[in-house]
């Protein structure tokens, strides 16, 4: 789907999820959404809480699980997707905090593979992720799931390509700050929601957006292998879409 900015593509998107929580709302039922962080979505975020302020659209029925977190990262760090999620969205809506997932940017080296087995148990027990947001990295990467990631991945912890550390590296003081390291949700673990939309803004995506959506199936474009989901759909501005 094209838009002519972001704005627009933004507001088309919170339009989905706001229809989706309240028709779980409904009928007294669960909505699991899978949350993605970076700069795309903020316009995102911001149209949610719109939503909230202005129709009471209610997050009291929603439980998150966001993609990925730095890792080693402190829980309040500036930089940390945690602090970036409560900044953007939660902090502004009626979500119970209980039903915020975020991995662990804490967790201690010994315990990250029990950390992410159970991020994996607490999405099945969720029932699934009804919606997964997604943005995209210059590298095709989604999550954190970089380059060569095999699509039967599941949450783990990841090393971070020298291209993504030097991309996010506007977040922090210089580049060395930046972790090395990364704990992800997988690319099966993507596919396993019910539904996937990736939002993608900026002449600076339209390469890998072309070469996710119109190129092979490729486990070197990450994104690209969303072409094997029967419910995904790559939202974009008209720059985005530029070279399709
Ligand atoms: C980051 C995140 C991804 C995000 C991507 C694009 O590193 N881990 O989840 O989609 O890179 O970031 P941005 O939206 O700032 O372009």
């Amino acid at each position: 789907n094209i838009y002519s900015d972001l704005k627009q593509g933004s507001r088309s998107v919170a339009r989905e999820i706001a229809d989706l929580i309240r028709s779980k709302q409904a009928k007294w039922e669960k909505c699991i959404l899978g949350l993605a962080t970076g700069s795309t979505p903020k316009s995102l975020y911001a149209e949610l809480v719109r939503l909230h302020k202005d129709e009471g659209l209610s997050f009291k029925n929603v439980i998150t699980f966001n993609l990925d977190e730095y890792y080693p990262i402190e829980k309040d760090a500036l930089q940390s997707y945690n602090r970036f999620m409560h900044v953007h969205l939660f902090d502004h809506v009626d979500i119970d905090p209980a039903n915020i997932h975020i991995p662990d940017g804490e967790a201690s080296k010994e315990n990250i593979k029990a950390h992410c087995l159970r991020y994996e148990q607490l999405i099945e027990d969720a029932g699934g992720i009804d919606l997964q947001i997604l943005g995209i990295g210059n590298n095709g990467h989604i999550g954190f799931n970089e380059p060569g990631s095999s699509i039967y991945s599941r949450t783990r912890l990841v090393t971070l390509d020298n291209s993504t550390r030097i991309a996010n590296a506007y977040e922090f003081a210089n580049i060395s700050q930046v972790p090395r390291l990364a704990i992800t949700m997988g690319i099966s673990t993507i596919l396993k929601a019910k539904r996937i939309v990736l939002m993608a803004w900026g002449p600076g995506k339209a390469p890998v957006v072309q070469k996710s959506v119109e190129g092979h199936v490729d486990e070197q474009i990450p994104a690209s292998l969303l072409q094997q989901h029967n419910d995904c759909t790559f939202v974009l501005d008209e720059m985005a879409a530029a070279e399709l």
